[in-house]
């Protein structure tokens, strides 16, 4: 079958998908968006994080048909062209909170999804929106870092900017 969608604020097609595709092996393997990382294919560990219609899915769990139409954003999508990289994946880097980088991409997809939910979140907010991402390499203590970095930089930019 051939899917159509909008993938990054651009359209794009695959034909010949196969009907147990994932869209994470469309995104990966078909058009070029290797940011999203496959590393359970089972739903557990969260590194395949993408945005389905501005929700975070495991992108190895939807079938690559069921995006039909519909808008996905990647971390590649997260940053801009022209001001760079979004705020929380310079946090990440600043804080330390990068390793092997496996775990990163749904980690700054599911904390861009939670700081736009609540910009200031508990050190709890922060625990339960990433309980479904899996690191083994940080401890986790640099990410809870990036993310209250993130978080305090988003918030002062737009208290200057009011
Ligand atoms: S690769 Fe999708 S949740 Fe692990
Ligand atoms: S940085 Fe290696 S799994 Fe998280």
């Amino acid at each position: 079958m051939r899917v159509t969608f909008n993938a990054n604020g651009r359209q794009v097609e695959a034909d010949d998908v196969w009907e147990g595709e994932s869209l994470l092996f469309l995104l990966r393997e078909r058009l070029g968006l290797p940011g999203s990382k496959n590393a359970c294919e089972q739903g557990e560990c969260g590194s395949c994080t993408v945005y389905l219609d501005g929700a975070p899915v495991c992108s190895c769990l939807v079938a690559a048909g069921q995006v039909q139409g519909r808008e996905v954003r990647t971390v590649e999508g997260l940053a801009d062209a022209e001001t760079g990289l979004d705020p929380v994946q310079q946090a990440f880097i600043d804080a330390g909170a990068v390793q092997c980088g496996f775990c990163t991409p749904g980690l700054l997809v599911q904390t861009h999804d939670l700081l736009a939910r609540e910009p200031q979140p508990s050190d709890n907010d922060i625990r339960e929106a990433l309980s479904g991402n899996l690191c083994r390499c940080t401890g986790y203590e640099k990410i809870m870092d990036a993310v209250r970095l993130a978080s305090a930089r988003t918030c002062s930019t737009s208290e200057v900017s009011q």
